[in-house]
């Protein structure tokens, strides 16, 4: 991703967006956020995606984290694409999408954070916008990206297990192992020495016996 790396301050961007200009900060506050570009409106993936998203607003929303979607297409592209999403969704007509839609119809925004999609081109031989994720924290920070084709659709529950990994991550000194769900034991982080994980991790920690005989394995239930 050229550019932003995680830790980097988020660009404070200016934009128009389907609820009228942002600041970009000033619309997180003190949330989290997730800014996620698709390549197109009123395509066939996008439409599933934006659908998904909207469905799992709630529980995205419960987190403290903010959505915001982005695609090289108009305000007016969006509003009439939305409805669309909501009837593909089941939802009664006239029913609200639930999260703001940046129009970066000048690509501005897509260049700037290296969106653009070299390899899928609009029917001018524009490049299109990439699937895009950016998890940002409350402090303004890069913490996670991820990017995919616009040929390959992504799935939103994992971004919500990766946010709550994120989230746990940044309280209590711990990582999340393949495929860790909430709930689930975490390991315990390689540079803190084994006294002081006795003592962070009351509940207790168990050591995986590995034939190296190196102690690096360490789980402890979810603090
Ligand atoms: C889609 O959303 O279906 C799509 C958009 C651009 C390229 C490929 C697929």
């Amino acid at each position: 991703m050229p550019g932003l790396l995680l830790g980097d301050v988020f660009p404070n961007f200016e934009a128009e967006t389907t609820i009228g200009k942002i600041k970009f900060h000033d619309f997180l506050g003190d949330s989290w956020g997730v800014l996620f570009s698709h390549p197109r409106d009123y395509t066939p993936v996008c439409t599933t995606e934006l659908g998904r998203a909207a469905r799992l607003s709630a529980e995205f929303s419960k987190r403290n984290v903010k959505m915001i979607a982005l695609s090289i297409d108009s305000v007016e592209d969006h509003l009439g694409w939305s409805k669309d999403v909501m009837a593909y969704n089941g939802e009664a007509p006239g029913c609200t999408f639930p999260f703001p839609i940046i129009a970066d119809d000048k690509r501005e925004l897509a260049v700037m954070l290296g969106m653009l999609d070299p390899d899928e081109r609009d029917k001018d031989g524009m490049p299109l916008t990439a699937r895009c994720v950016f998890v940002i924290g409350p402090d303004k920070k890069l913490k996670l990206s991820i990017l995919y084709p616009a040929t390959t659709g992504r799935n939103f529950d994992e971004l919500l297990r990766v946010i709550d990994s994120l989230q746990l991550t940044a309280q209590k000194r711990v990582a999340t192992p393949v495929d860790w769900k909430p709930g689930d034991e975490v390991m315990v982080l390689p540079n803190i020495p084994e006294d002081e994980a006795a003592a962070l991790f009351p509940a207790g920690v168990y050591t995986k016996d590995l034939p190296s005989g190196k102690k690096y394995l360490r789980y402890t239930p979810q603090p």
